[in-house]
C-alpha cells in the first residue's frame, strides 16, 4: 500500500487545538528525523536503512499537522499470520498526545486486513507506560523472558489476538506482569 492510502488521521487531544496526526508509511526520507527521535544510539541509521529493505517490515511514522518531520515510529516484522512489533518511539516531547496509540491502530488495522492471527511484542517488565499503551489496545501478558535485555531485565511478552472474523479479543493476563 502506498504512504497516501495508508494515511489515517486521528485527533489528538491538547488544550483548544483540533491538531492531526498524520500516519503513513515510512520512507527512506524519514530516516534522519526517526534516528533524532530519542537517543541515537538506541535507533541507528544503518539498522534503519536495512529495515526498508527486508520485504517483511512493516514500518509506520506519525507526523503532527504540517510538520513534515516524523514525531514517531513503529517498526514491525509481518511473518506467515504474525506480525511482531520492534521497536516504537515517540519524541519526548510530543508524548501523551495518543501519537503512539495512532500508530499502533494502523498496525492493528494493517493485520486485520492481512488476516493475521496476532500481534506479539516484548516489554521491559518496569516499562509502565508501553505496557498501558499495549493493554489499552487489548493486548495481555502472556510469558517472561528473564534477563532478557542487556542490563538483565526482564521482558515481558504480549499478545493481540485476533477472532476468526478480525475482532480483537480482549483476554486476560497469563502471567503476572508486575516486575
Ligand atoms: C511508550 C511510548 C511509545 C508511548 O508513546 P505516546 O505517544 O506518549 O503514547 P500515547 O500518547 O499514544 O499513550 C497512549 C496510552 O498509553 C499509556 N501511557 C502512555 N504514556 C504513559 C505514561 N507516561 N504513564 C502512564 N501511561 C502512559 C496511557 O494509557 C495512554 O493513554 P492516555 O494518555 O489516554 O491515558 C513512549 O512513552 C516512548 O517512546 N517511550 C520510550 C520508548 C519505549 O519505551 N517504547 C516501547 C518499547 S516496547
Amino acid at each position: 500500500m502506498g504512504d497516501r492510502a495508508a494515511r489515517a488521521r486521528h485527533g489528538r487531544r491538547s488544550a483548544g487545538s483540533t491538531a492531526v496526526i498524520r500516519v503513513g508509511s515510512m520512507q527512506e526520507g524519514d530516516v534522519p528525523s526517526i534516528v533524532g527521535l530519542e537517543d541515537p544510539s538506541l535507533v541507528h541509521e544503518d539498522e534503519l536503512r536495512a529495515e526498508l529493505l527486508r520485504p517483511w517490515a512493516r514500518l509506520w511514522v506519525a507526523r503532527e499537522d504540517d510538520d513534515a518531520a516524523a514525531v514517531a515510529f513503529l517498526s514491525t516484522w509481518h511473518v506467515a499470520d504474525e506480525i511482531h512489533v520492534l521497536n516504537l518511539v515517540t519524541r519526548p516531547e510530543r508524548r501523551r498526545r495518543g501519537i503512539a496509540r495512532a500508530l499502533l491502530r494502523e498496525a492493528i488495522a494493517y493485520a486485520q486486513r492481512a488476516s493475521a492471527v496476532r500481534i506479539l511484542l516484548e516489554v521491559r517488565r518496569s516499562n509502565a507506560p508501553a505496557i498501558g499503551l499495549y493493554r489499552s489496545l487489548g493486548f495481555f501478558a502472556f510469558g517472561v523472558r528473564a534477563r532478557y535485555y542487556r542490563d538483565h531485565e526482564d521482558a515481558l511478552e504480549m499478545m493481540l489476538v485476533f477472532g476468526p472474523t478480525g475482532e480483537i479479543e480482549r483476554r486476560p493476563d497469563e502471567v503476572c506482569a508486575a516486575p
